[in-house]
């Protein structure tokens, strides 16, 4: 059998390399180009499709990859928003994701931004870069005098939660499903306007949905605390970014730690001259603000994840091309 990958990366090949050995029986091709419809055409031959990429998938790659004969498709990665699932069903794919390789290594790069804007880490660089030792007038705040107000307690909300008892926070959370855990432990508000009421910090970690686009918009923000930190580790277009610019402008929003951003490919992924060159405005002004920080979609990237993402993904595709059913299979009837 044979399995192709798009978008291996250097730091990817170590693990597809022991992963290859352990499977003797299986070819594996690769390429460093993300799926595409030209790039499609390089799985002739191939049973499977290993892949990962933060842009759409678009319907012309999926319809090559349909004329090449190819019927499974596994990405490396969690969040699958950027499929249209109508495209897939139409060509008959079935598409597994790993849905569980490293919930710490989002959940500590949330924990450490809210850290990061709290302690103004990036103010006292930037005084430090301009010869300025001093104190004043960068005082911090201490995580265990803040609500943090946890959107989505699944895998990653909830090792968020278990790092932030550690600092002593006060935790509130939400969720469309209350996990019985968190539930017995009374952390759960009924409606995201009381967390929002509540909450010092919001954290975002529920995937995006046609429903939850902006979820944090005008209205959201008004409903905030004045002062609020908001951190998306999740997907960037969760947040409406004209309606954060304004919260930041106005001093309603403290501060945001932002691991993705709506439009991001625009920019990241990429290396520019200089951040004054950067190709979207909205994304220069946020990371030219001290009180921001911005991260690209980079909170995943431990060795740990990588070697997991690897692992599970070629191990899923396999198990497809053998008739069996992994039990990462994506719902794309929902
Ligand atoms: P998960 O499926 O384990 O948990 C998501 C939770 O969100 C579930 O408990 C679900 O009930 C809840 N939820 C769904 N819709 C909701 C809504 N509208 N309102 C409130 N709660 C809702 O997923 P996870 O592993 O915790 O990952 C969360 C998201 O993080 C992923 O979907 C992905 O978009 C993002 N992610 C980002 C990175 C990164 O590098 N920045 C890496 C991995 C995942
Ligand atoms: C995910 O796993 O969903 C991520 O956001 C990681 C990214 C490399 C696609």
């Amino acid at each position: 059998m044979k399995i192709f990958a798009y978008g291996i990366r250097e730091d990817e090949e170590p693990s597809l390399k022991k992963w290859e050995q352990a499977n003797p029986d299986v070819e594996v091709g690769f390429t460093n180009n993300m799926l595409t419809a030209d790039s499609a055409r390089m799985a002739e031959g191939a049973d499977g499709v290993v892949t990962l990429q933060t842009a759409d998938y678009t319907r012309e790659a999926l319809e090559v990859l349909h004329n090449l004969g190819i019927k499974y498709i596994s990405i490396r990665n969690v969040g699958f928003d950027n499929f249209n699932f109508q495209d897939l069903n139409d060509f008959g794919f079935t598409l597994t994701n790993v849905p569980v390789y490293s919930p710490n290594a989002i959940a500590e790069h949330a924990v450490l931004l809210m850290g990061r804007l709290l302690r103004r880490t990036p103010e006292f660089a930037q005084k430090i870069e301009d010869g300025n030792f001093t104190w004043a007038p960068t005082i911090g705040k201490e995580y265990r005098e803040q609500t943090v107000g946890v959107i989505g307690t699944g895998h990653i909300g909830r090792v968020v939660m278990q790092i932030l008892k550690g600092f002593g926070c006060k935790i509130v959370a939400y969720d469309v499903y209350h996990n019985p855990e968190i539930e017995k432990q009374g952390l759960y508000v009924d409606t995201l306007e009381e967390l929002y009421k509540q909450a010092d910090i919001i954290t975002l970690h529920v995937p995006l949905f046609d429903s939850n686009k902006y979820m944090i918009n005008d209205k959201a923000i008004e409903q905030m605390k004045d002062g609020v930190y908001i951190i998306n580790c999740a997907r960037g277009e969760l947040v409406d970014t004209d309606a954060l610019i304004k919260g930041l402008d106005s001093g309603k929003v403290a501060g945001a730690g932002l691991d993705v951003i709506d439009n991001e490919n625009s920019v990241f992924g990429k290396k520019w001259s200089s951040i004054d060159n950067i190709p979207n405005e909205k994304i220069r002004n946020l990371a030219k603000r001290l009180n921001v920080i911005v991260t690209p979609h980079s909170a995943f990237y431990t060795e740990t994840a990588i070697h997991n993402m690897i692992t599970t993904s070629f191990d899923s595709n396999k198990s497809l091309i053998e008739g069996l059913k992994p039990d990462n299979i994506v719902d794309t009837n929902k």
